[in-house]
């Protein structure tokens, strides 16, 4: 299969990225208002009333019809100034899991939005650990300015020592809550008005200036607000210097705007720097170290999340595969990397912010729903041509919650072990044996909580087993390695602290921490191994 220039010009217009935030900072909201710029929805409420109408609907996991959640990352898909963008959902609140960090593995961008109020969060924190591991590059959108908050100076001051990422302002707030006046914008040197009614689409009104002292900009926001917009440009441009695509693609740097989701207000701004800026598809790397390219004349993707049993009638899954290189056409056969056998592409689908729709074009960089029945795992590669590609697959996660399992009838190890195996290579849960023990009394670990319901759930829905969860006391796990890069497993006997050991189901050496301190203790005090947040070994082994 050869690329036409047409297809090309499909892959070089594609931009995925996901919005990361802490529950409440105004994800939805912003969700709704680009799919609104996008077309892709026409009035505000879309969204969310799409997020309640969800318990109603038949098709999706019981689970999420009983807690009225989505279990699923779904994506959405717009048009804005010739871009076709591809806007992933990290589930948060109760749907947190490890799924949400996996999708972060399938964007080039991310948008991280923060309350003015309240800054940096914790998940905050943990979504942008995850976005540095691969050095994704971040737009940071600052919201609710419409409401009193911290001051900007500050908030910057603070993600720059949280994140440890330098900041770059490319809109400035002239006040703020009541007061607020607008937004200068520092490249474009102009100023968008805020006007508390622009719930449409609808322009703002923006007026350019050359400089900040001109005196028509003085009387239109006041001697007061102009100011102190005049001595904040002065101390910027002294010390922060101008924005360079650069820096923010290598992810040293992240823009940072502001305005307010609700009122529709910094919304356009922020698109149009992402139309300037956001990277197309990324070049990705195979375990034998080469580089597939986006334009790439063969197609190949990755498995990123599967969600089992969205029709119980058939027993069915869906993967959600980001495709890395070429085009994607219903129908077509692709090589699966790990089986080392054929299959056909036949059902796929696409989800869109209406509705899941079937798609029979992709390109690189879109994501696909795959319907699937049992030979897809996370991690693995399908590709189209001569040479095999397999790539480096998703890394696992530190989990932050830790159970073990009683079962309610003895009689049902069997199926328990089957179950609890098979869901861990899924990688609904995570698996840790002590090599002591064996694997009569596994703990399991995960990510957010969410994840054990769904294994309660399947366990008694598919393998007719009822268990009992036991917390453990564990607050973190940590893959221990050589830090010379030996890849062994150190001795365990060997690393300071009185912490428990375990084994992942791929026999990696794991720590367990009941605590903060504890883990930092370990740290300091075993100069030759790392804990590592999160393990990039081969997940799926043959
Ligand atoms: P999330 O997805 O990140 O959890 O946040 P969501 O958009 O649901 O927003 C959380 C709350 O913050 C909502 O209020 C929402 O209206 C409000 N919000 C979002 N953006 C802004 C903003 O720019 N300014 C102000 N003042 N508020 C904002 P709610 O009361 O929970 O819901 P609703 O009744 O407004 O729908």
């Amino acid at each position: 299969m050869t690329l036409s220039t047409n297809d090309s010009k499909e892959i070089e217009r594609r931009r995925t990225f996901a919005i990361i935030s802490h529950p409440d900072a105004g994800k939805t909201t912003m969700t709704e208002k680009l799919l609104l710029y996008g077309g892709a929805i026409h009035e505000a409420g879309e969204v969310k009333a799409k997020k309640e109408r969800r318990s109603a609907r038949s098709d999706w996991m019981k689970l999420e019809q009983e807690r009225g959640i989505s279990v699923s990352t779904s994506v959405m898909q717009f048009d804005f100034c010739d871009l076709r963008i591809n806007l992933l959902d990290t589930p948060g609140h109760a749907d947190f899991s490890e799924d949400t960090y996996r999708t972060l593995a399938a964007v080039d961008s991310a948008m991280m939005i923060l309350d003015n109020a309240k800054g940096v969060e914790t998940q905050t924190k943990k979504l942008f650990e995850v976005c540095r591991m691969r050095r994704t590059p971040i737009f940071t959108f600052i919201n609710k300015l419409d409401r009193e908050g911290r001051s900007p100076f500050e908030l910057m001051d603070e993600i720059e020592k949280v994140l440890n990422i330098q900041c770059n302002p490319v809109t400035w707030p002239i006040g703020m809550g009541k007061n607020f006046k607008g937004i200068y914008h520092r490249l474009k040197k102009k100023i968008i008005l805020f006007t508390d009614e622009g719930f449409a689409t609808g322009e703002a009104e923006e007026k350019s200036f050359d400089s900040v002292q001109d005196p028509m900009l003085r009387e239109l926001i006041g001697e007061e607000l102009h100011a102190q917009l005049v001595e904040d440009m002065e101390l910027i441009d002294g010390t922060i210097g101008p924005f360079e695509r650069q820096s923010f693609l290598d992810a040293n740097v992240t823009p940072v705007m502001f305005g307010s989701g609700r009122t529709n207000f910094g919304v356009r701004a922020f698109l149009e720097l992402f139309v300037d800026t956001a990277p197309a598809p990324f070049a990705q790397t195979t375990f034998g170290g080469d580089i597939v390219n986006p334009e790439d004349d063969f197609f190949s993707g990755f498995i990123f999340k599967i969600q089992a049993n969205m029709d119980k009638n058939h027993r069915d899954r869906v993967v959600f595969l980001r495709i890395a290189s070429g085009k994607f056409e219903r129908g077509m056969y692709a090589k699966h990397a790990r089986l080392g056998k054929e299959i056909r592409l036949s059902h796929s689908a696409q989800f869109m912010a209406r509705d899941r729709e079937t798609v029979d074009v992709a390109y690189a960089g879109d994501i696909i729903g795959l319907h699937d029945n049992g030979t897809c795992k996370i991690g693995d590669t399908l590709y189209t041509g001569a040479k095999r590609i397999e790539f480096s697959g998703i890394p696992q996660f530190s989990p932050e919650h830790f159970v073990k399992v009683d079962l309610a009838e003895p009689l049902k190890r069997k199926q328990l072990q089957k179950g609890i195996s098979e869901l861990c290579e899924e990688g609904t849960i995570q698996l840790f044996v002590d090599p002591k023990v064996g694997d009569q009394d596994p703990l399991l670990g995960a990510v957010g909580q969410l994840q054990f319901d769904v294994l309660l759930y399947r366990l008694k829905d598919e393998y007719n087993v009822e268990v009992r969860l036991r917390p453990q006391p564990f607050k973190h796990a940590r893959w221990i390695r050589y830090k010379d890069g030996r890849t062994a497993n150190p001795d365990p006997y060997s690393v300071k602290g009185t912490l428990q050991f375990a084994e992942d189901r791929l026999k990696n050496l794991v720590g367990l921490f009941t605590s903060d301190f504890h883990l930092s203790w370990a740290v300091h005090n075993n100069p030759d191994v790392v804990f590592l947040e999160s393990m990039q070994s081969k997940l799926t082994v043959s």
